[in-house]
């Protein structure tokens, strides 16, 4: 009896919460794929006269939305005004969904749903300060309440500054809200939070800093603001690894004080206790900092000027200790930063690359991190901030090294030092061509039987809605400088040890593909490790399709793009290698061995977990793919996978 009333009541209760009820599909208001605005009224011409077909001149790449075109006000640069008004429309769903980028600015950039004429609902665009990104993410109205009455939407801008622009696509009727599936709630398991790469685990981050190996620990000094979601209050945070994957964050390392904030640096082991810091007695060597005293960017720090210091800790890097006599090097020309320091052993001397102003740099020499003499001073247009310096042995040439001078950007010049002077051989070089690749830094002191350079950069200006943490590093890489046609260039691959992350893989072989085709249609996750092979043959593009977003090499042109940013890239021996490695907010794709790289933040839709192949024109041979799902690095996070 017991039993039968139980069974009745949840009866009862499917049918009273729909559960039988029948799906009811999306309706699409508006995708913009047309020539022009069909039915919808353009005023002014911010509009213009149709759908923009992605970026608009003089605008930051576009990302995120769908198909080929997208409403994008942008016409005319930030200055033009103007808006787009749909017909009408009944209201039939339980929420309006859209994808919305561009400008903050409530009541002038913005979406407006009016019902009667009214504005019944408002939302605005995400950037409201310089920098930002032009990507779309899904927003979307309850408007269970509006239920039946008719409506139309309104695109409106008028603001004319900075950020004066608003984009939207994709306007659906929907009974499934596409933002609701975000989680905040368990630490390192929220939606959006990288499962493979470093993030702190709450507030803000930016450039790797401090980079180095000592005992068994690779240290990943970061840029933080421990109390806010934004920039501010630099600090350097910590956390350290035994495998460059599995990182644990400890207590922070550096905090602001009289002299400044705590702005970007490097570290190193001073082996030979150069700098008298090795505590008394003991045999072990003291770990060095180098970093800026930001003055002038605190209260208590007013009116001084940017200077670099040291701080010295005696118990591997658990404890610093600023050094009583900073800064090592006074103020020498405008906001001067972010000292890299490398042992060179041939004169027994520390060399410092510091940045100084504009795109002018130096580089300093010391006998034991406390007094410095500048060296030489270089101009590198096209580059400023977070230089890096070091020394690279020309792969399958043992004996023939080489000197890489990197910037904030990661473009490089490869040359010889003495020393005392460092010569560029080679024009400015780039190796990775993606949206998010920023303030590289590589490690100190990996050990010589290792042997490997391996450099991680910021993945600046990704977009991590709701999260309590913001900003990310890249996959640590390793560098190899190696002859190409084009000369001495640098390449960029995952470290191995990503190997660690590896679950149970699928594989492809020598299989004829054409558009269309998708061995790889019941793979669903959002945690990937992909390497593949492609011969395009008659195809005019081969690539992949990651949760929505194309990695398309196109034959003709030469090139690969990712998320809106492209590489050159020859085909080689008719052969294309493709590597992604794809986590929740990121696709770092790598072209040719690490000929290219293109490291980009996303923000996927989260229910789109699909994976396809991307052919188009012809018939094409794949050669391999082996797609590896990845296990998260946090203890607490489940497998992204499903
Ligand atoms: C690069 C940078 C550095 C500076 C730091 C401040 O992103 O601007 O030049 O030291 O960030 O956070």
């Amino acid at each position: 009896m017991v039993k039968r009333t139980g069974l009745l009541f949840a009866f009862l209760v499917m049918v009273s919460t729909g559960a039988y009820a029948q799906k009811r599909s999306d309706i699409v208001v508006e995708d913009f794929e047309g020539t022009d605005y069909g039915g919808w009224t353009a005023t002014g011409t911010a509009f213009g006269s149709g759908p923009a077909q992605g970026v608009l001149p003089g605008q930051m790449a576009v990302t995120g939305f769908h198909g080929h075109g997208l409403v994008n006000s942008f016409n005319g640069g930030d200055g033009s005004t103007g808006t787009l008004t749909s017909p009408e429309f009944k209201i039939e769903r339980k929420f309006l969904a859209f994808l919305i980028g561009g400008g903050r600015h409530p009541g002038t950039t913005c979406i407006n749903l009016l019902v009667e004429g009214k504005v019944a609902r408002t939302i605005s665009g995400p950037n409201d300060r310089p920098g930002g990104s032009e990507r779309l993410d899904w927003r979307a109205w309850d408007v269970s309440d509006l239920d039946g009455q008719m409506a139309r939407i309104e695109i409106v801008d008028r603001e004319t500054g900075g950020w004066g622009h608003i984009n939207v696509d994709d306007i659906t009727q929907t009974d499934e809200n596409p933002v609701e599936e975000i989680k905040t709630s368990t630490l390192y398991a929220e939606t959006y939070r990288p499962q493979f790469h470093f993030t702190s685990n709450k507030n803000w981050l930016n450039d790797p800093n401090g980079l180095v190996f000592f005992k068994g620990e690779y240290h990943l000094f970061f840029q933080h603001n421990p109390a806010g979601i934004d920039w501010g209050n630099m600090t350097w945070g910590h956390a350290v690894s035994n495998d460059l994957m599995h990182w644990k964050q400890l207590p922070n390392a550096l905090t602001p004080d009289a002299l400044g904030t705590m702005f970007s640096g490097s570290a190193v082991v001073d082996w030979h206790n150069t700098s008298g810091f090795q505590a008394a007695g003991s045999k072990t060597p003291p770990l060095v900092a180098i970093y800026t005293a930001a003055g002038g960017t605190s209260p208590e720090s007013k009116g001084q000027p940017f200077t670099q210091c040291i701080a010295y800790s005696n118990d591997e890097g658990r404890t610093w200790t600023k050094y009583a006599s900073n800064p090592v090097v006074k103020h020498v020309a405008g906001e001067n930063r972010d000292p890299k320091v490398i042992w060179f052993a041939p004169t027994k001397s520390w060399i410092m690359a510091l940045y100084l102003d504009g795109a002018q740099f130096a580089f300093y020499s010391s006998p034991n991190l406390k007094e410095w003499t500048q060296i030489q001073k270089m101009d590198v247009p096209g580059t400023s901030e977070c230089p890096d310096f070091f020394p690279l042995t020309v792969s399958g040439r043992p004996g023939i090294e080489k000197w890489v001078w990197t910037a904030a950007n990661g473009h490089y010049l490869v040359g010889a030092f003495d020393g005392h002077k460092f010569t560029p051989e080679t024009d400015l070089r780039q190796v990775d061509f993606g949206g998010n690749y920023y303030a590289v830094q590589s490690y100190s002191d990996i050990p010589e039987k290792d042997g490997r350079r391996i450099q991680i950069a910021w993945m600046t200006g990704g977009s991590y809605p709701q999260m309590p943490f913001n900003q990310q590093m890249s996959i640590p890489c390793t560098l190899t400088l190696r002859e190409t046609a084009d000369g001495l260039r640098l390449f960029r691959e995952p470290v191995a040890e990503i190997s660690k992350l590896h679950a149970a893989s699928r594989t492809w072989n020598n299989q004829t593909v054409s558009p269309g085709d998708n061995p790889l249609h019941d793979l669903k996750g959002d945690l990937w490790d992909i390497q593949a092979e492609f011969e395009p043959g008659a195809a005019t593009q081969v690539g992949l399709t990651v949760r929505g977003e194309a990695i398309v090499y196109d034959v003709a042109k030469k090139t690969l793009t990712c998320l809106g940013h492209t590489a050159p890239l020859e085909l080689e021996g008719g052969k294309l290698k493709l590597r992604i490695l794809a986590d929740r907010t990121t696709l770092e794709v790598f072209g040719n061995a690490g000929r290219v790289s293109l490291t980009s933040c996303f923000l996927p839709r989260p229910k789109d977990q699909s994976l396809a192949l991307h052919i188009e024109g012809g018939k094409a041979k794949l050669l391999h793919l082996t797609a590896t799902p990845l296990r998260s690095i946090w203890p607490t996070a489940d497998l992204g996978t499903k």
